[in-house]
């Protein structure tokens, strides 16, 4: 039998997940976990790039986080689940590599500089934000994932990972490399934009969040876009340009084409197709709600499953850093 190639991905703990969150990355780990042996984790140091006067919501953030993880289907017997902060080696990882690296290679990220000029950060960049890269490497290579799915803005890290892992093969270990070069996998689908048309996120109210209601659900659905020139029940609409059927195309299944065609005709009006849509969306979300509520009821078994995800990193890490130190010779 062949090996399972390793696969490794993380979230920053952002609390309750959004539809956004889901497709595209989520439900893609889901699949995946059948076909590599894979690990996931909360990278809870990493909000501290950002957002590192907060620290008080980050334990219950990533709880929620967590239980929306298993109740879309992750199987933490499978794939471990376990939290970056509690692996104390992701720091020494970081701190070793941060010299492989020079600091002019850091700041010519492209993702950086979008979060440079979004949150204002000029003058006020910090070194570990500069640096986070650096950090997202160590998550990966700890692992030795050679597989890593995620969205398109974090391909830069990942080849900055494959450069830090041929760099360290090169200085520290040329005849047998410690550290893969991992591929980032991007999903098969695109983003879900959020309800405005705008990227779907908690900041800017736009969200439909897994766990919602289905009263929440139709109700926020039917404040979504739709084609502005689609004004009155029998104009036809444009449906490649509408939200909603962004969504429909996602979770209508086999009633797409029909929809398409009747928003084409006029003769769906977008009242009726909102209440289709959200109907969809719920019974999606049908057997993540009975899971959700599952693991509400019962914390201890959340918190057991962190306790052993955090045990089986651990020791994948110690092996990993045993060899860090053979290779460099720290004995
Ligand atoms: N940077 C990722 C994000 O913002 C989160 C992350 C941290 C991550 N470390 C990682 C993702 C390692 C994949 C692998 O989405």
């Amino acid at each position: 039998m062949t090996r399972k190639r390793r696969l490794l991905s993380g979230m920053r703990p952002t609390g309750k997940l959004h539809l956004g969150n889901y497709v595209g990355a989520l439900e893609n780990w889901i699949v995946l976990q059948n076909d590599f042996e894979s690990y996931h984790f909360v990278a809870d140091w990493h909000t501290l790039t950002t957002d590192y006067e907060h620290t008080r919501s980050i334990p219950e953030n990533t709880r929620e986080m967590v239980i929306d993880w298993l109740a879309a289907g992750l199987d933490p017997v499978k794939s471990p689940i376990f939290i970056q902060s509690k692996i104390k080696q992701h720091a020494e990882l970081h701190l070793i590599f941060s010299m492989l690296i020079s600091s002019a290679r850091l700041e010519r990220n492209p993702t950086l500089k979008e979060q440079v000029r979004d949150l204002d950060l000029e003058t006020r960049l910090t070194y570990g934000h500069l640096g986070y890269p650096v950090l997202q490497a160590a998550d990966i290579l700890m692992y030795k994932g050679e597989a890593v799915p995620v969205g398109e803005d974090q391909l830069p890290h990942i080849e900055m990972a494959r450069e830090i892992a041929r760099r360290f093969n090169f200085v520290f270990s040329p005849d047998h490399p410690v550290f893969p070069e991992p591929e980032g996998l991007l999903s098969r689908f695109p983003r879900l934009p959020g309800l405005d048309g705008h990227r779907m996120s908690k900041s800017l109210g736009n969200t439909i969040l897994i766990s919602d209601p289905p009263d929440n659900i139709r109700k926020k659905m039917r404040q979504a876009v739709t084609d502005p020139q689609k004004v009155r029940r029998n104009d036809p609409g444009r449906p490649d340009v509408c939200l909603v059927f962004t969504y429909h195309n996602r979770f209508s299944s086999e009633a797409v084409p029909e929809i398409h065609s009747g928003c084409e005709s006029g003769a769906l009006g977008c009242v009726e197709c909102k209440q289709r849509c959200a109907d969809n969306i719920i019974a999606h979300l049908g057997p993540v709600y009975e899971k959700r509520r599952h693991y509400e009821q019962h914390p201890d078994e959340v918190a057991a499953i962190i306790v052993d995800g955090n045990a089986r990193a651990n020791e994948v890490a110690a092996k990993t850093m045993a060899e860090v130190h053979d290779a460099m010779g720290f004995g």
